[in-house]
């Protein structure tokens, strides 16, 4: 398929016009984004290169933006778009063409609005594309009470669609480490201008042409190999879901919703405090860490390194990444004798994560729930020791070990552990 370059392999998307946006949805869902990520890095010309770059940017709603390159005679456009955190402000507004989109890793958040009685009133602007583009104008209409119509999460794999005249924000659902990523397939234009909400307080610049700068070939070769990971890491993620979920896994009923993903949205609010730490790595260690617990049903660290390096490498990810990563899930394993407070920023928060992660939801209730003919006192002297080993070895981050002393402390209570007076 990658011989067939970036062109080819649009046209073959594109195929006969479609009549609806659900057939284009569909081909978008079996479209080989693996084969059109590596044609657009390893094989695209010059010329498509800098067809690329003309309508690459950062867009004003707080994604970036690659644009493939259109196909001739053609209306469709497919752009890559790029969410590393919630944006500050996105603006509600619709769109000149229906849309079709895959969520490629991270989670697409979708809000809808409708115009109502009660809700937030907000500047109302008509947007237009500049003539000749590129760039957009606005102009001003007045106001409009704009109230929320629905919320719903679109997580990586999942392909949905969107009538162009459908008032709408998106942006990376709460909770995941990595940025969230879409392909999204533009239809053909069916109207000419769009409109463009922002909340009071805020304003558009009104009857002048706008144009954000474009990126470099450099930039956009740097988004298309950070998205080629992305992918490759939200496919191993899934990988392992499923072995976390196997029924042969003693704990597959509630591993993943009250640990995995729990560790997983410890990790995405710590990483606000460590911008400069690897994402994508930290994400692959919270998913990797208790692989080898879930294949022999026991703590089993060698095959969480060696059984994982298979599974990292069969996603697509290369051999410095797969190397990086099982060094940081042996240090982990090694919590017990390391000090971790001194282990690279990837696995200290991971660590703390994960500690942290036993400290809410039911981790310890359950302990109880699943060993129901040990005596009790053997329950709350392992409970104990696991807050131990939790509280001394594994969280050591500042952020977390302030926000979760309460935690702690009410659960060695709990454990048995109980203060001289409860009131004073
Ligand atoms: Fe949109
Ligand atoms: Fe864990």
């Amino acid at each position: 398929m990658t011989d067939a370059g970036i062109g080819g392999l649009l046209e073959s998307l594109l195929g006969e016009r479609a009549v609806s946006t659900e057939e284009y949805a569909k081909r978008l869902a079996d479209f080989d984004v693996g084969a059109l990520l590596d044609a657009a890095l390893d094989h695209a010309t010059p010329a498509e290169l800098t067809t690329t770059c003309e309508e690459s940017y950062t867009h004003a709603n707080g994604f970036e933006k690659v644009s493939f390159p259109p196909v001739p005679g053609r209306a469709e456009r497919l752009r890559l778009h790029l969410w590393r955190r919630a944006p500050l402000q996105a603006d509600p507004h619709n769109h000149r063409w229906a849309l079709t989109s895959r969520v490629l890793a991270g989670a697409l958040r979708s809000t809808t609005f409708e115009a109502g009685a009660t809700g937030t009133v907000h500047r109302h602007y008509r947007h237009r594309p500049h003539t000749p583009p590129p760039g957009c104008t606005f102009d001003e209409l007045g106001s409009a009470t704009l109230q929320l119509a629905s919320v719903i999460d679109h997580l990586a794999g999942q392909t949905y669609a969107l009538p162009p005249e459908t008032v709408h924000v998106a942006g990376p659902a709460p909770g995941r480490i990595d940025p969230t990523v879409t392909l999204a397939l533009e239809l053909a234009p069916v109207t000419q201008d769009t409109d463009v909400y922002t909340p009071a307080g805020a304003a558009k610049p009104v009857g002048t042409r706008v144009m954000p700068p474009c990126y470099t070939p450099d930039e956009v070769r740097a988004r298309l190999g950070e998205v080629r990971q992305l992918v490759a890491v939200s496919a191993f993620r899934e990988v392992m879901r499923r072995a976390y979920t196997a029924p042969t896994f003693r704990h597959h009923r509630w591993y993943v919703p009250y640990h995995l993903e729990l560790v997983e949205r410890l990790a995405a609010e710590l990483l606000d405090h460590y911008p400069g730490a690897d994402r994508a790595k930290v994400s692959a260690l919270v998913w990797l860490h208790d692989y080898g617990k879930a294949l022999h049903n026991s703590p089993s660290h060698q095959v969480t390194l060696s059984e994982g390096a298979l599974r990292l490498r069969e996603a697509g990810l290369d051999e410095p990444f797969v190397a990086d990563v099982v060094a940081y899930a042996r240090m982990l394993d090694r919590a017990p004798e390391l000090d971790l407070s001194r282990a690279p920023v990837e696995v200290r928060i991971a660590s703390s994560a994960d500690g942290c992660a036993h400290l809410v939801g039911p981790f310890f209730h359950l302990y109880w729930w699943e060993n129901p003919d040990r005596p009790h006192d053997q329950l709350m002297a392992e409970n104990l020791r696991k807050l131990d080993k939790d509280w001394h070895r594994k969280i050591v981050l500042p952020e977390a070990r302030a926000a979760f002393e309460g935690r702690h402390r009410m659960l060695r209570e709990q454990a048995g552990e109980l203060p001289e007076r409860f009131l004073t």
